[in-house]
């Protein structure tokens, strides 16, 4: 795919205003004018939402669903509303589908242990891509050991795409479950999830996308995707850390037994036996993240208020810019070349560790992150112990991927 080499976009998208809804962009690092590029591990949060976080502890707080007073009234309404917000945002049948959690892991995690305890057994396989974060692994692991079940990796290619016919070539009856990323976190990699989908529900495996990466670049439809669950994070989101979303098919969700005991899912107890309380409460044991959630719901609103066509243009110009910019540069090897990608530019300076780029480009004001990205079989399969990335957010600039460039010119002064 030939990709336009242009420090232009849309016209009708004007990034300097929407910069000073982000009061921590304007600030200096190391003595220059910061810039982050670090997305990809969080993204940075509008006043909107910091003022509804804050509003809601100088004026509401009081806990939800429980009280018999106008603080607690007015909490649950902000917090229920914001669930249906997310709901929207999601195009999910009804509000009661989506389940608050801690964050995409615990999402993956309440799946893998709920779902996963009652629909697996000894010889079943688990699919999850090669290149997938730890957190769509790991608990799949974990209820794989317990039931006696098999995770298996679908191969990746070397430009990091999966490898679409070895994925077909894996499917029989005894896969149930197919768990993939929509975007991968280490390379950008947009995974091809409708066709995944389709596929896998043709032999009668469910299947969990992991929406981390793809929520803040575009509109997700659960019911056109008709994936079985979607799981995603507040705060790659513009919203909160320490919250996120489960997404579930009602009838996959009422099948599934509680994840944790507690306050809030139960409808009666005794010591002759417990009873559960219905969706989404059944899986929102506890005290719940309520400043979070109606934070969250001001990001939602925020995402509202932009325009996300123009947004999700710019996004894609700077990552184009950015790799045109990395194919021009001298020793620079770009990790995850994939046609489809969006937003992550991951690259290695040939014979320097990328912990000593990703130190040397924060001494010039310029936040990148380096590591495996909880990716290790993705590095392992390409023999590096990890790469360094620059990742974009639609409050960057071309000047910033200019100063970036600037920096690793500089770096590499120092290391080559
Ligand atoms: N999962 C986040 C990242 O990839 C932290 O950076």
């Amino acid at each position: 795919m030939t990709k336009p080499l242009a420090s232009v976009t849309a016209a009708n998208f004007d990034v300097e205003k929407i910069r000073a809804d982000f009061p921590i962009l304007h600030q200096q690092v190391n003595g220059q004018p910061l810039v982050y590029l670090d997305n990809a591990a969080t993204t940075q949060k509008p006043n909107a939402v910091i003022d509804a976080i804050s509003d809601y502890y100088r004026n509401d707080n009081s806990n939800v669903h429980r009280g018999a007073h106008a603080l607690a009234d007015r909490a649950t309404v902000k917090f229920e509303t914001a669930r249906e917000k997310v709901a929207r945002f999601l195009n999910a049948p009804a509000a009661k589908q989506v389940i608050w959690t801690r964050g995409t892991t615990e999402s993956i995690n309440l799946v893998a242990a709920s779902w996963g305890k009652a629909n697996l057994q000894s010889g079943d396989r688990i699919l999850v891509s090669a290149m997938e974060h730890h957190s769509n692994i790991v608990p799949w692991q974990l209820i794989a050991q317990t039931t006696g079940a098999k995770v298996e990796p679908i191969p990746v290619d070397a430009n990091g795409s999966i490898d679409m016919r070895a994925f077909e070539a894996m499917l029989d009856a005894q896969v149930k479950m197919v768990a993939v990323g929509h975007v991968s976190n280490a390379m950008g990699t947009i995974n091809p999830i409708e066709k995944i989908i389709t596929l896998s529900h043709a032999i009668g495996a469910r299947v969990l996308i992991d929406g981390a990466q793809a929520v803040s670049h575009w509109a997700v439809d659960v019911q056109q995707l008709n994936c079985d669950f979607y799981v995603f994070s507040a705060h790659k989101l513009f919203g909160p850390t320490g919250l996120g979303v489960l997404y579930g098919k009602e009838d996959l969700l009422n099948a599934m037994a509680p994840y944790q005991g507690g306050g809030e899912m139960i409808e009666t107890v005794s010591f002759a036996g417990t009873t559960f309380n219905q969706l989404p409460y059944k899986f929102e044991a506890g005290t719940p993240d309520i400043a979070g959630v109606i934070g969250f719901g001001a990001a939602i609103d925020y995402l509202n208020s932009i325009d996300r066509t123009a947004a999700a243009a710019h996004e894609q110009a700077l990552l184009n810019y950015a790799e045109e910019k990395a194919r021009a540069t001298a020793g620079m090897k770009l990790v995850g070349t994939a046609t489809d990608k969006t937003s992550v530019m991951s690259f290695l300076l040939e014979g320097a560790h990328p912990a000593d780029v990703g130190v040397l480009l924060d001494k010039q004001g310029v936040a990148v992150r380096t590591g495996n990205h909880c990716a290790q079989p993705i590095m392992d399969q390409f023999g590096i112990p990890g790469t360094v990335r620059a990742s974009f957010s639609f409050y960057n600039t071309f000047a910033e991927v200019d100063r970036l460039f600037v920096a690793i010119e500089k770096a590499k002064t120092f290391l080559l």
